[in-house]
Formats: structure tokens, sequence, C-alpha cells
């Protein structure tokens, strides 16, 4: 309510770009004393037993994890445990440091609940953020987001060795890797998501690579169902794929039900949250029939509430992830659907969120 009510129109009054940087830093900041996190974890963390879950042998205390995009440059790493979150990710990390696209980098869509988004895979590189995060020490599990340099001379094979110069610094840093073959702003255009050949060819290079952490691949969400199967067949040749991270933001823009689309026609990149949410979750339910569960989900897009989240983890998720849920409902929100995920466990008989995960499919 203190969030909806004063803190965000305050917030809103400023520009995305803005508000952002200035969050981070003031997050940055809290998560810097002993007593600032204390009180941040007094008022925002929930535990609860049928909340903790394991995935790939990581433990979790809740599955609610924030999504890739919003710690670019590991700023964040003492601060988001104490808010309520079981796990994070910081990146999308690239081999080579970006400034970002031209701004703005983000444009709310109020009504929408949602945001075009267009940083382009602004971060500080591997260099300098694999030492910053070795540095500090963690409360909750980290998922190292690693996508390719934004820079469109780097194609092709380069392209793959550039993703693998990245994994070599990073994998130590982090409980888990997600490959990022989905971003959908950068220079070149290209996605791994739709080109097979590379996609075959940076499987093959992880794979030789002989990885010791988890490898998750985080997909877009506009892939035919045949590009899906194609995917997820490389993905059973290639052991040292763990799981899936579903989705990325979309660049449907059919799906936005109140912006004018000659008012955001001029603002390039892909689209966050409610408009979102149901295409993420129709990916996840066809993720998890096509492998019939046996690789974990980590589900993202368009999380608002408990029952959101829920019906992901019906769906196949294993996790969840969000972002613009957080920015428009508040960081109070971790932790009402942390609350809330204990009562619709209960309302069905599970005892964890385990015992949930794909529970339509066994309807
Ligand atoms: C401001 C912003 C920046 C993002 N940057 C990244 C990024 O760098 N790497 C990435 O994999 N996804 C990025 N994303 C996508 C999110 O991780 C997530 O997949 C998407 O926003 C859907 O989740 P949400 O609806 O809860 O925001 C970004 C999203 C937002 C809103």
């Amino acid at each position: 309510m203190f969030y909806k009510r004063i803190i965000k129109p305050l917030l809103f009054l400023f520009s995305p770009d803005w508000v952002h940087a200035v969050t981070v830093q003031c997050g940055a900041w809290l998560g810097r004393w002993r007593i600032s996190r204390w009180i941040l974890k007094t008022l925002f963390v929930y535990a609860h037993p049928a909340l903790e879950t394991q995935v790939c042998g990581v433990s979790f205390k809740n599955p609610i994890g924030l999504a890739g995009g919003f710690d670019k440059n590991a700023q964040l790493i003492q601060t988001i445990p104490c808010v309520g979150f079981g796990f994070m990710e910081v990146g999308s990390v690239t081999r080579y440091a970006y400034t970002g696209n031209p701004q703005p980098w983000s444009v709310r869509l109020k009504k929408d609940q949602s945001l075009i988004v267009n940083y382009g895979l602004k971060n500080e590189g591997a260099d300098i953020l694999a030492p910053r995060i070795q540095r500090q020490s963690r409360t909750c599990p980290l998922v190292v987001n690693i996508a390719k340099t934004n820079d469109a001379r780097i194609k092709g094979d380069d392209s793959v060795a550039d993703y693998i110069a990245s994994f070599r610094i990073l994998q130590d840093t982090a409980d888990m890797i997600n490959i990022n073959i989905s971003c959908p702003n950068t220079g070149d255009g290209v996605l791994l998501c739709e080109d097979m050949n590379l996609l075959r060819k940076l499987l093959d290079a992880l794979q030789a690579e002989k990885p010791h952490k988890p490898i998750f691949l985080k997909l877009k969400p506009d892939i035919s169902h045949d590009t899906l199967e194609s995917i997820v067949k490389l993905v059973r040749d290639h052991s040292c794929v763990s799981g899936f991270i579903i989705s990325n933001l979309t660049r449907n823009r059919n799906l936005l039900s109140h912006a004018n689309p000659a008012d955001i026609q001029h603002y390039k990149g892909g689209i966050s949250g409610k408009p979102m949410q149901k295409l993420s979750t129709e990916m996840i339910r066809d993720v998890y029939g096509l492998t019939q569960g046996t690789y974990p989900i980590i589900g993202v897009g368009g999380v608002f509430s408990a029952q959101d989240a829920y019906e992901k983890i019906h769906a196949g998720a294993s996790l969840i992830e969000l972002m613009t849920g957080m920015i428009f409902e508040g960081p109070a929100l971790i932790k009402r659907i942390n609350k809330g995920l204990v009562v619709l466990l209960e309302k069905d008989g599970f005892h964890s969120i385990t015992e949930a995960v794909g529970a339509e499919h066994r309807k």
C-alpha cells in the first residue's frame, strides 16, 4: 500500500532509466550495512518449509528470484536476498563492456503494466564483473546470465567464441549459468534461438568445456512449436544443458491492450510484464510437455501475484523469476507471493513447491 500510494507515484514522475539507476545505487548502499540489511529482512523476508526447494543440487529458501537485467553490474548481491528473494540473476554479462543502446533504455506502459526494454545488454563486461562477484559473500543462490557482446562485428563462429570466453571467466562465480540466447535488442539482431546451426556449435563448444555448474538456456517467447522441438532435440544431444529459462521479452506488440501502436512505434525494444504473462506460461507448458518434465524450467514473464507464479509452477516451472511485477507493485510483492504460494499449496494438498511442479500435466 505504502509503495503504491506514495513511493510509486513519486518514482513514476521520473524516467524509468533514471529510476532504475537510482534504485540500484540506493539498493547497493542499503546492502552495505548490517543494520539496513537487518531492517530490510525484518520487513520483507518470509520463510516457510513448503517454499524450500532443490533444483540441480542447488538449495533455495523460496522459489522466487530476481530476473536478469535488473542487477546488470553485480551491485545488489548483498541486498536482493534481504528483500525476500530466494535467488537472483546478475547480468546479462558479456565478454566486452557495452555502454547501452541509444536511450531511452526503457519506456513505461502504465495501463499495460509493461515496459518496452532496449538496454541492448549494457554492462561492464566479464573481466570487471567476475572479480566483483567473487569478492562478495552470498546468502542466496546466484545465476550469472551470459550473453553475446553487443557488437555486430562479432558473428558466426566468433559469437560462439565470445560466449565461451565469458563462460570461462564467469563459471566459477555462479551457482548456475544462464546462457541468454534470446536478447531481442542486439546490434546484429541474430538470435541463437532461431539459428539451429549456430546453437549446435555453441552447445558443442560448451560441452567441450566440461562444465561443472548447471547451465540453463534462456529462450524467447516468439518461436514456433517446431523451433522449440528442434531446440529441445539439440539440448537432448548435449548433456551440459540442465534446463530452460522461459522466457525473455516478447517482440509481439499485438499483445498490448492499451498502448496506442502509433504512440510507441518509434520506441525500439522488447515487451515485458503483464502482456507476456500467458505467452510465457504457454511456452513453459509446451517445453514441460516436450521434455516430459525431465528438464527443470525457470518460469519468467508477467508475474504480479502468487496466482501468476502458481500457474507457471503448475505448467511446469520449478522456479520463478520476476522484474516488472516488482517495479509496478513494489518490493513487498515478493513476500506477498511467497505467503500466497503457501496458501495455494495447502489448498491443493501439496506439502512443497516440488510436488506442485507440472501438476496440471498429471490431471
Ligand atoms: C529493464 C529490463 C532489463 C532487462 N534486461 C535483461 C538482460 O540484460 N538480460 C536478460 O536475459 N533479460 C533481460 N530482461 C528480461 C527479463 O529478465 C525477463 O525475462 C522479462 O522482463 C520478463 O519478466 P517480467 O515480466 O517479470 O519483467 C530485462 C527486462 C527488463 C524489464
